[in-house]
């Protein structure tokens, strides 16, 4: 079976993926799988890696070859996904089984993908277009989660056309309702990409700007004191729910930000299972799997919740349907703990795709 793993991308979240795949690349079965790397550059060019190149080069990230040869991906003849070449130096069109997307954020994670991946008629790992949109917009993926019974946190949505022709309404709107600290976040990015803790009037401005330069829709949430719980979904009948663990960000980053996930070795201590009583951790994991489905998911996601220290009360924080898969992430450590090796989890992820 041969299985494209795409790596890079054209998101803010493009060094993360890098990590990702480096690990993914390291778990794959080669003995079942025939590997072939593919890059999207941060301009979108799409290029074939050799394995062995790739493999050498191989740190905590992989790497991104301005040289190796660019290809583009099509139905073929047979109604089979190829990858034809465009730039001289490449081969011959390559078949293709299976596309493990390994990319994360905008144009990798919100359902564009897997437009593409559609149209060209191959397999792929992951929810499909309508899963991965709703669940990339996160104020469209609460609206639906709360439909479905599940909580969240009160939040406000602000859109840049709004913002840009009447900025002091669009900043009275933005806290209506909502008590200081909030969370300033671009609906549709991840990894904490532009995201802000505002705990003054007059810093909320500034974290507007910021984060409208990611998205043309900003969420306002409430900040609320409360612990981070995470689940890992997993596909099948019946949907499997992961042990849920929790991340306590260390005390000198405000919340569990881009720098305390990715940049800092010791920025969030990690309690895997996480410290939850039996009802809890039930409670948790049942909503996860309610939130996947009520989202129309498949495959895979790692649900992240809020547990509201006043109330004991889980929130739904956000769905993620490519979740990182660097050395340090939640998602294949929380399937790992819960009975499912990394590489096994990837091989069943394969076969979900092919299924
Ligand atoms: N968006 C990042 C990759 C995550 O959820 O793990
Ligand atoms: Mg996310």
């Amino acid at each position: 079976i041969r299985v494209v793993v795409l790596y890079g991308g054209r998101s803010g979240e493009h060094e993360v993926s890098l990590k990702s795949a480096a690990s993914v690349l390291r778990h794959l079965d080669r003995a079942r799988f025939e590997v072939i790397p593919v890059s999207i550059d941060k301009t979108g060019r799409w290029q074939w890696n050799d394995l062995g190149t790739i493999d050498q080069a191989q740190a905590a990230a992989l790497p991104i070859l301005p040289e190796a040869p660019e290809m583009r991906l099509a139905r073929g003849p047979d109604g089979r996904g190829v990858l034809i070449p465009i730039s001289a130096s490449a081969t011959a069109p390559l078949e293709i089984d299976v596309v493990f997307p390994v990319i994360h954020g905008p144009l990798c994670e919100d359902g564009t993908m897997q437009g593409l991946l559609e149209l060209a008629d191959v397999a792929y790992v992951g929810s499909g277009v309508l899963g991965s949109a709703v669940s990339m917009d996160k104020d469209v993926a609460k609206r639906l989660a709360e439909f479905a019974g599940v909580p969240v946190a009160p939040y406000r949505v602000l859109t840049r056309k709004a913002f840009v022709r009447d900025r002091a309404s669009s900043l009275a709107q933005a806290i209506e309702g909502l008590s200081l600290p909030v969370f300033v976040k671009p609906c549709n990015m991840g990894s904490s990409v532009g995201i802000h803790k505002v705990k003054t009037r007059d810093a909320l401005d500034a974290a507007l700007d910021d984060a409208f330069r990611y998205d043309v829709k900003v969420l306002v949430e409430q900040g609320i004191d409360a612990r981070e719980i995470e689940v890992a979904v997993l596909d099948g009948e019946p949907l499997f729910a992961s042990l849920a663990s929790e991340l306590n960000p260390n005390a000198h980053h405000e919340f569990y930000s881009y720098e305390a996930k990715y940049l800092d070795p010791d920025g969030a201590r990690v309690d895997l299972p996480a410290r939850l009583d039996a009802a809890q951790m039930e409670r948790v994991r049942a909503l996860a799997v309610q939130v996947f489905a009520a989202l129309e998911c498949s495959d895979l996601a790692r649900v992240d919740f809020f547990l509201d220290r006043r109330t004991g009360e889980f929130c739904f924080n956000e769905i993620n349907t490519l979740p990182g898969f660097t050395s340090i992430s939640m998602y294949p450590k929380m399937m790992e703990a819960s009975g499912v090796p990394y590489g096994e989890l990837l091989t069943r992820l394969v076969h979900l795709a092919l299924d």
